[in-house]
């Protein structure tokens, strides 16, 4: 339980609870060090620098980032995805994307398309998974700039080859960009071994950081136009960008008290350890999973192996419609879950689930057996009755 008296089943929108040393930094840094990182050279600014160097290094570090300078903070996960695709995308280009994307991918590649990019769609099956041959198929057809894709679907929570998918990309001459939205945090990564060339991320997910800050890490010799232009504090005697990463993709002042934020949750994140986190995330889907096909009456979407999909499970409760299913958990059980369509619609028309959409339970490290229960025995009082 969180400390207020909610069951939070809704981590794949935003982590919560945060650690109490993420609310203890943002205090700190306010209190203390809030100076404008990177300006001025007084005392306070140098404290902020520092914050803000550190949590770069932290995140580098965390994902096998050698340059830290390669991180660029955005404001979430979307406006890293929108830096990236933006910065790179020019009216001919050829991009080759999944039919499981969020928003956050679909309708920039959407109004790209607009603007005379040539944007494919591949299909995923029902499950949600991406067949690699179809990618090769695609990426032999035609010359192609970028593959964008999810690292796991934020509906139904498949895992997509994000490793194998960079090895195809670079045969044939493409470069990778990956939302990480629903794995920075959750899941390994390394861009190095990964071989990622563009991997976009929101910090107030499972990095456990506050809202406001994410980051885009954009690998050696991949060259982004800038989204904005604006003050860097460096080469201020230039009214053109500065080329360097990462000030010319950072133009303007960092959110530094979310970043100060962000600084402590990865330092928390560090002690216990991704593979912890994983396998804490994964019994808790395999008792959820378990549960939920024991409810006569509700269907689970995505993979029933926990080893392929993160914490994010889908179910529709027949005779419910999500969206009171979602009311009624709320209000009847103090569970907290999202339903409807999660912003991705294309992903829940490969599900078969569109129009209305699925009833997410997302638990998080932080979510005990006990609640995972709960919200069974909640579900289950449900399907007895119509909604
Ligand atoms: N993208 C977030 C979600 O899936 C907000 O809920």
């Amino acid at each position: 339980m969180s400390g207020i008296d909610v069951i939070y089943l809704d981590n794949a929108a935003t982590s919560f609870p945060k650690p109490p040393e993420v609310a203890e930094a943002i205090l700190e840094f306010l209190t203390h060090k809030a100076g404008n990182p990177g300006r001025s050279g007084h005392s306070l600014a140098v404290a902020a620098d520092a914050v803000v160097a550190e949590t770069r290094r932290s995140l580098a570090s965390l994902l096998g980032v050698r340059d830290p300078s390669r991180l660029v903070f955005t404001l979430n996960g979307t406006a890293a995805l929108n830096l990236a695709m933006y910065g790179l995308l020019r009216p001919g280009d050829r991009v080759v994307t999944t039919s499981m994307e969020h928003n956050s991918v679909a309708r920039p590649l959407f109004a790209l398309a607009e603007r005379g990019v040539d944007v494919i769609w591949l299909p995923c099956a029902q499950d949600g998974s991406l067949d690699l041959e179809d990618l090769d198929r695609a990426l032999r057809a035609a010359p192609t700039r970028l593959v964008a894709m999810t690292h796991a679907s934020n509906v139904c929570g498949t895992i997509l080859p994000i490793g194998a998918a960079a090895e195809l990309a670079h045969r044939h001459g493409a470069l990778l960009l990956v939302d990480a939205a629903q794995t920075a945090g959750v899941l390994p990564i390394d861009v190095t071994e990964q071989s990622i060339d563009l991997l976009a991320f929101p910090g107030h997910k499972g990095l456990l950081g506050p809202t406001g800050t994410g980051a885009l890490y954009v690998a050696p010799g991949v060259h982004l136009t800038p989204m904005q232009q604006g003050g860097t504090g460096t080469h201020s005697e230039l009214l053109s960008q500065p080329d360097e990463l990462p000030f010319a993709l950072e133009a303007g002042t960092v959110n530094t008290v979310g970043i100060a934020g962000l600084s402590a949750a990865l330092r928390v994140l560090k002690a216990t350890g991704i593979e912890a986190v994983r396998a804490r995330e994964a019994s808790l889907v395999e008792r959820l999973l378990e549960g939920l096909q024991e409810i006569r009456g509700v269907t689970v979407h995505g993979p029933l192996d926990s080893a392929q999909r993160v914490a994010v499970v889908s179910v529709i409760l027949h005779g419910w419609e999500p969206v009171d299913v979602g009311a009624a958990l709320d209000s009847a059980f103090g569970i907290a879950v999202r339903p409807g369509l999660h912003c991705a619609p294309l992903a829940h028309r490969t599900l078969g689930t569109f129009p209305l959409g699925t009833v997410r339970l997302a638990p998080g490290y932080s979510t005990t057996d006990d609640e995972i229960d709960q919200a069974l025995v909640a579900l289950r009082e449900l399907s007895l009755s119509a909604g």
